[in-house]
């Protein structure tokens, strides 16, 4: 069964790699090279393919901005199967942008510190991935730099989002209380999504037009992050998203630590480090919610719901044993109900819980692979172990979808997982965890 499995999911891998030495989510519904996906990917290869993880990466990388960006969408390539692409971007607006590839202006997690850690963790052979990680590692740190400068307006540790495509977790109902506040123009566009995927699964064309609204925003701003935080109705403070800096930069100050002689960097990331922990202790961390929550910069406010971002801090070692333990029993209370799979990607007590539409509900594996490794962290093993099965479980019985449903009975009756199939993230990180012997 296992090694079955491992075939199947390097077989999506490679069905997905492109010949410019990257590859898709999925095939036409996310045609081109993802910032935080390709890290995911860069996992599942190492374990049988070091040289195509090294590829993923350094593609990637070649991207990014002078001033440390890097882009969410990397157009390495042309394809007319996804909206909104180049032409709607415009990435040619700022004055730090790439010359070589079109991107967009907005990016995505900063995942590459914990994906190069990971690389060096599984390839047997240390000194050749060693000498592959000091290739790239500055450019990681870089974009570290670029956060800690541009993203954090107050100087507390806590970087922002002017995007919910930022945030990765697109469509969310966190973000309905922003909408709220927004009134964009009724554009007219033709969307892509819809023609690969059942609509009931997608956001809605209203949900597009802020999407698109934020963009134009940004855009009239040439991308410049201090007008962008002067004027975007969008400035979010997430707590997945700063996790996963914190995650990253303490897996930068291990690696500088082996590769020796990078002393003022590493001072440079503790010093952020600190700051970044307590801060995400102390501002978003709502004790009676019992959960980290988002905070609303714009309209100065935080965002009282609860998602699978709010236990991302456990991946990052941010949380003491006591809010540990508090964020533990919420999750248990709000997510573990034993009909169940782990992990809703939203709150399935709240009226906003929607199980087949994109992030308002369903399983990601990605965000199941983040909670799992907090999990271990943590010692909380049965967790830990019940996510791991129930991510493997699904993908047996449904294949390498997107995302899936949440609800037990009626996810193994439909046995079919939702949005894109042969999806590249839920087969690399399946290979991950079917590798994990914990
Ligand atoms: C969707 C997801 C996003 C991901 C992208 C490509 O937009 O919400 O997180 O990076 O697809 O897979």
């Amino acid at each position: 069964m296992k090694e079955y499995l491992l075939k199947q999911a390097k077989e999506v891998l490679y069905n997905n790699f492109q010949k410019k030495g990257f590859t898709i989510p999925s095939e036409n519904l996310y045609p081109f090279q993802w910032k935080w996906d390709s890290g995911f990917i860069a996992i599942g290869y190492a374990h049988f393919d070091i040289e195509k993880a090294k590829k993923e990466i350094e593609t990637i990388l070649s991207a990014q901005w002078q001033n440390g960006f890097i882009p969410h969408i990397v157009f390495h390539n042309r394809s007319d199967s996804y909206f909104p692409g180049p032409e709607v971007h415009q990435s040619k607006l700022s004055k730090h942008a790439s010359k070589k590839y079109a991107s967009s202006g907005i990016t995505q997690p900063p995942v590459f510190g914990f994906v190069l850690e990971k690389l060096y963790q599984i390839c047997p052979d240390k000194k050749n991935i060693l000498t592959f990680i000091e290739s790239q590692i500055n450019k990681v740190y870089k974009n570290h730099v670029y956060f800690y400068f541009n993203r954090d307006i107050k100087d507390e540790g806590l970087v922002y989002i002017y995007h919910n495509w930022e945030a990765g977790t697109d469509n969310s109902p966190l973000w309905d209380d922003i909408w709220e506040t927004m009134d964009p123009p009724d554009y007219h566009f033709k969307r892509k999504d819809t023609q690969h995927v059942d609509p009931s699964q997608r956001p809605t064309k209203r949900e597009y037009d802020n999407y698109i609204y934020l963009i134009e925003i940004a855009k009239k701003y040439q991308y410049d992050d201090k007008k962008i935080a002067a004027n975007s109705p969008f400035l979010v403070q997430d707590p997945l998203f700063n996790s996963i800096l914190i995650r990253s930069n303490q897996a930068l100050i291990e690696l500088y630590k082996i590769i020796g002689g990078n002393d003022k960097k590493v001072t440079f990331l503790e010093e952020k480090q600190a700051k970044s922990i307590k801060s995400l202790n102390t501002k978003l961390f709502d004790e009676n919610l019992g959960a980290y929550i988002h905070y609303d910069l714009r309209n100065k406010r935080s965002l009282a719901l609860i998602s699978s971002s709010s236990f991302t801090p456990l991946f990052c070692g941010a949380p003491d044993v006591k809010i540990a333990k508090k964020l533990i029993s919420t999750f248990v209370e709000k997510f573990g109900g034993e009909n169940n799979y782990l992990c809703a990607s939203f709150d399935p007590t709240n009226i906003r819980f929607n199980p087949k539409k994109y992030w308002r509900g369903p399983v990601w594996i990605n965000l199941n692979w983040i909670l799992y490794n907090g999990f271990k962290k943590y010692g909380y093993h049965e967790l830990a172990k019940r996510i791991k099965e129930d991510s493997i479980e699904l993908i047996v019985k449904e294949g390498f979808y997107e995302y899936f449903d949440p609800r037990k009975g009626i996810s193994d009756l439909q046995k079919i997982g939702y949005g894109g199939n042969n999806f590249s993230w839920t087969a690399a990180l399946l290979i991950d965890l079917l590798n994990d012997s914990y």
